[in-house]
């Protein structure tokens, strides 16, 4: 039966550590949910320029994948979530960690942060599960709780790229298989072009300074109350950090390629002997990790797992 509101979707998909980890980005085990939050919080970490001192905020933080690694390089880090399972599964995994605070949502609002007290905030595969009603009013909050001078990242999935637009057609053949008379999953992922993702976020009162979009995903930077020159500075700066932050298109090819295992299109073993053919780069230890993960999670359905310990 179709859950009727955001947190009845989420809770029922984060009732253990594993099912939340597999919520969140379809890492299976701590080892994969680890690799793949370095990852992220190493694009954000370049994206918002975050220093010790700064106060952190992350809306839809989840299991706190990214927040475990953001939370060892500020001063405070502020996980936030619709889903009381999800946060009960972060604190756990950020136990012992003084600097972090977590907060339930009771709705789409931040009204338990102060205005203008957060030096950086973001959002990661969020935005993209619910309304463009709700991730406006989202917007606005950030643009609410975010100091002058402070910035935001903001990511959602970019329907003008190839591969997003194929991850979108998943979707619509979904919805096409399924009994029609129910309504449409309310987490189901949504999508936008650039100029539209910017406009929300223009219009909510943040002012755009980049967005990277060559690859499935938007990746919007914005900053709340810049003067002129500090737009031209951080805007310099963000294009020469742009290999740090932007996916590349090899990231967004094994992406889907990972998704195709996910969707019963590839087997592990294909997609893990075409990785393997790669040159050295950054994007084949973490997708090796990730595709071997989703196939040790599922022995019955792909067969058995490898002993991968000798590569
Ligand atoms: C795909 S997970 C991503 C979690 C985390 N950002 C990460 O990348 O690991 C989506 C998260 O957003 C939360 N979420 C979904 N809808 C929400 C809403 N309307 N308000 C706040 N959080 C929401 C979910 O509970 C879930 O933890």
């Amino acid at each position: 039966m179709t859950a009727v509101n955001y947190r009845a979707v989420w809770d029922r998909r984060s009732g253990d550590d594993v099912a939340a980890l597999e919520a969140v980005d379809n890492s299976r085990s701590e080892a994969v949910a680890r690799s793949t939050g370095a990852w992220t919080a190493g694009q954000l970490r370049h994206a918002l320029s975050i220093t010790s001192g700064d106060r952190v905020l992350e809306l839809g933080c989840g299991a706190g994948r990214i927040g475990r690694e953001i939370a060892p390089h500020c001063r405070e880090w502020i996980g936030t979530d619709i889903s009381p399972n999800m946060i009960r599964v972060a604190e756990r995994r950020l136990d012992g960690f003084a600097n972090v605070r977590l907060e339930v949502l009771e709705r789409t609002s931040l009204s338990m942060i102060d205005s203008d007290s957060i030096d950086k905030a973001y959002t990661v595969a969020v935005l993209c599960h619910m309304d463009k009603e709700d991730l406006f009013l989202y917007l606005r909050e950030f643009a609410r709780v975010l100091k002058p001078g402070g910035q935001a990242y903001l990511e959602t999935w970019n329907l003008a790229d190839p591969t997003g637009w194929q991850r979108w057609m998943f979707e619509v053949e979904q919805w096409n298989r399924v009994d029609q008379n129910e309504r449409k999953d309310v987490a189901r992922n949504q999508f936008c072009v650039p100029e539209e993702f910017q406009l929300y976020a223009e219009r909510a009162g943040l002012r755009p300074l980049t967005c990277f979009r060559d690859s499935p995903w938007n990746q919007l930077i914005c900053g709340k109350e810049f003067s002129a020159g500090q737009v031209e500075a951080e805007r310099t700066r963000l294009a020469a950090e742009r290999d740090r932050i932007a996916y590349s298109p090899l990231f967004g090819k094994l992406f889907l390629d990972a998704a195709k295992v996910i969707y019963g299109e590839r087997h592990p073993s294909e997609v893990l002997d075409e990785i393997g053919q790669l040159p050295t780069c950054p994007e084949v230890p973490l997708f090796q990790t990730y595709v071997r993960g989703l196939w040790a999670a599922e022995p019955e359905r792909f067969g058995p797992v490898p002993d991968f310990s000798g590569d």
